[in-house]
């Protein structure tokens, strides 16, 4: 069965999305039929996708191709960046994807780690339960609701595309959170938008978005953050300059050390951060 994540043309989708009751609706009554149908397989891929995977767009053999090459890229550069720090992927004994969605990093990284030595979480509850049913990998909860004690678990943990959707508030208390949990000499890689991305903000193609306010905010706060007028969750664009990334770094995590930045290195897009806990 053919369900695609975007059922709308997008001049269809963006006029619903101008009245938000009605795009919340319309939303929820998608992602309810995703949750009833569950997964499937899709050609192209080795095991099987949820209805509700967002990050594939569609099943024609083009966007399952787009989708599988992107999540191997940043396999790749999850491979370069413990490499920068020192490290192999022998020596991650434990590793945690915060944000894993349905699993599209995940699918690919088990050709570089076991599942076993794999935790997952999302606030997409749905997302952290399929992928750790699919892939056999661990389920944990959100890193920042957790209270009390939280042991230095992991060597490795990694967000893509996380930060560039969260207000500076979201992401500092992650990042403190996800500090506490690496282990001394553990890594810790994360995506942001920054002036890369910026000087490219038409890329997406939303109809809310300035790009001179965005590129203004960077030059004078280094940071931008607008969220979806369409959801209510706080959830949006974030934009960060790489001074005030690392200031916020050195603010909520001042054990991490920066190890490198490579701006635009995710699909000439994203600017890529690792850290290193002293
Ligand atoms: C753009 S998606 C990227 C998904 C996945 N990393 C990928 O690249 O395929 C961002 C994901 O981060 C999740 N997310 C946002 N804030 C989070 C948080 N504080 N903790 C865990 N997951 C979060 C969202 O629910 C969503 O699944």
């Amino acid at each position: 069965m053919g369900l695609t994540t975007k059922l709308l043309p997008t001049n269809l989708l963006n006029m619903v999305k101008r009245s938000r009751p009605i795009y919340s609706a319309a939303r929820r009554m998608r992602f309810t039929a995703g949750t009833a149908l569950g997964s499937r397989f899709v050609a192209g891929l080795d095991s099987r996708a949820h209805y509700n995977d967002f990050m594939l767009n569609s099943t024609t053999l083009t966007d399952v191709e787009s989708y599988r090459r992107g999540a191997q890229a940043f396999v790749d550069i999850l491979g370069n960046s413990i490499k920068a720090a020192g490290r192999n992927w022998d020596s991650i004994g434990r590793a945690l994807e915060v944000g894993c969605g349905y699993g599209r990093i995940i699918r690919e990284l088990r050709s570089q780690l076991p599942s076993g030595r794999i935790d997952v979480c999302d606030v997409i509850d749905e997302g952290a339960r399929f992928t750790a049913a699919e892939f056999g990998v661990r389920r944990v909860p959100v890193i920042e609701q957790v209270s009390g004690h939280q042991p230095e678990t992991y060597d490795l943990i990694y967000l893509l595309s996380v930060y560039t959707h969260l207000p500076l508030s979201m992401i500092e208390e992650n990042l403190a959170a996800a500090a506490r949990t690496l282990k001394t000499g553990g890594i810790i890689v994360f995506t942001t938008h920054g002036f890369v991305s910026a000087s490219t903000a038409e890329r997406y193609n939303q109809y809310w978005l300035d790009k001179q306010t965005v590129l203004n905010a960077l030059s004078q706060d280094g940071y931008y953050y607008e969220r979806y007028p369409y959801y209510y969750d706080e959830y949006g664009l974030t934009w960060l300059s790489t001074d005030q990334t690392k200031a916020l770094v050195a603010r909520v995590a001042p054990d991490l050390k920066l190890v490198r930045h490579d701006a635009g290195h995710l699909d000439g897009h994203q600017d890529v951060f690792v850290f290193q806990k002293a």
